[in-house]
């Protein structure tokens, strides 16, 4: 890939997670995304999906964007942002507009009324609107419109997922970008952008569920007959696992960390009997063999406690016996040896690694699947361009009018 100086014709996405904060840049190539330059930096001030650390934030973002900048030759001054973490919630919610255009055809600005329609559910204090997913449109009697421009008919109704958030979390996010140089074009809930990067549309029709276990946090989201019908997150993740490692063992969580990476298995019924682990023993400073076995039993209950809450957001999606298309596991905990074939022993459904497709980098598929979300943004400016959570509302201080330019900028951009 050659350089573009000066070419703007690019989409940058910022995914700020505990784990990591990763930033690619992105153009429509011919039927894939060509990801023009991804940085990865590990451990950037992100618990929980909230920034606890604004400083090392900063210096993390910092860190990508230079990296990124330096790769295209061009500064970066906005992104599709992805957010996630506990305080994020969704719900689904109608809206519709009576049509009196001539001739009674469905408009642009129809649509945007319906959606923003469906978008005014009634907040808790301290909540509010992030993102609204545009889940399909009803015609009059005909269900399932994906795009009703153009129709005939005297009622359109949309149906969307509003996702909201906890508002001083986003103070804080936005205060970070802010200071970090960096205008949110948008903000995405991950679980969304993550199903966006693995699944196909057929896949979402079917019935499946994308399940995104990252460090401290797995998010959930589900979809049936093309909509998106139920996200969560739970608090916990990979790092739960090399904690109880690190108890359990007695040793440096680092050393957990290598040991659970390098020899770590979701299931003791994987483990021969024989296999043993070198061990470093943090005091005596010596190292010692530990039968496999016994690292795998440390690690075996906590990711079916992490899969048996997942199990509960299928369960309470009433989804449970629609999800023809099984589940798929993304995160750089689904790389854990056995993790599917758990993850199906609790769920009761067909479970595969899900793998992002059609991300093109350096002439390789970029498929790792911890960067599911971080990917999935540039694929939702792609599918979206025009109305995909579009803050009308202006929730992100400054930024207000911009953001109706913002799908705009996109399309021309992308
Ligand atoms: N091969 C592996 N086996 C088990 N866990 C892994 C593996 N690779 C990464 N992880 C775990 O994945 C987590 C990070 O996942 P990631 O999706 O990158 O996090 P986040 O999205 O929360 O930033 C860490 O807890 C890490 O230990
Ligand atoms: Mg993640």
């Amino acid at each position: 890939m050659g350089r573009i100086k000066g070419d703007r014709g690019f989409i940058a996405g910022l995914s700020l997670d505990s784990g990591k904060i990763a930033m690619i840049a992105g153009k429509r190539g011919s039927g894939n995304i060509e990801i023009l330059a991804l940085e990865s930096v590990p451990g950037g001030g992100i618990r929980q999906g909230k920034v606890i650390n604004m400083e090392k934030a900063l210096e993390s973002i910092a860190q990508a964007r230079e990296a990124l900048e330096k790769r295209l030759d061009v500064s970066i001054d906005k992104a599709i942002v992805g957010i996630t973490g506990e305080h994020i919630a969704g719900v689904s919610s109608k809206g519709f507009v009576g049509v009196d255009n001539p001739g009674l055809e469905i408009k642009k600005e129809d649509v945007e009324k319906a959606l923003e329609l469906a978008r005014a559910i009634s907040v808790p204090t301290g909540r509010e609107v992030i993102y609204v997913h545009p889940n399909s449109f009803t015609v009059d009697e005909q269900k399932g419109i994906k795009e009703p421009v153009g129709m005939i008919g005297v009622r359109l109704e949309a149906q969307a997922y509003i996702v909201t958030a906890q508002s001083t979390v986003l103070r804080n996010i936005e205060k970070t970008l802010k200071l970090a140089g960096i205008k949110p074009l948008n903000l995405v809930f991950q679980p969304i952008a993550a199903s966006l990067a693995v699944l196909g549309e057929d896949e979402m029709i079917q019935g499946t569920g994308v399940i995104d276990i990252g460090k401290e946090t797995t998010s959930v989201a589900l979809w049936y007959e093309g909509e998106l019908i139920h996200t969560a997150v739970i608090p916990i993740g990979g790092d739960h696992i090399t904690s109880d490692i690190a108890i359990g063992l007695r040793i440096s969580k680092s050393h957990a960390e290598t040991i659970k990476i390098r020899e770590g298995v979701a299931s003791s019924k994987l483990v021969k009997s024989d296999e043993q682990v070198k061990i470093e023993d943090r005091r005596s400073k010596k190292s010692y063999l530990l039968e496999k076995k016994i690292l795998a039993a440390i690690i075996e209950p906590r990711v079916e406690e992490i899969l048996e809450f997942a199990h509960k957001e299928i369960m309470r999606s009433g989804l449970a016996d629609r999800l023809a298309g099984g589940i798929f596991l993304v995160g750089g905990t689904s790389n854990m040896p056995g993790i599917v074939e758990v993850a199906e022993e609790i769920f009761n459904l067909p479970v595969s690694p899900g793998r992002p497709w059609g991300f093109i980098y350096e002439g390789k598929p970029v498929e790792d699947p911890s960067l599911a979300s971080c990917l999935g943004l540039l694929r939702m400016a792609q599918l979206f361009p025009d109305e995909a959570g579009l803050d009308e509302g202006g929730s992100l201080a400054g930024i207000g009018g911009f953001l109706k330019k913002v799908w705009i900028f996109i399309k021309e951009n992308f």
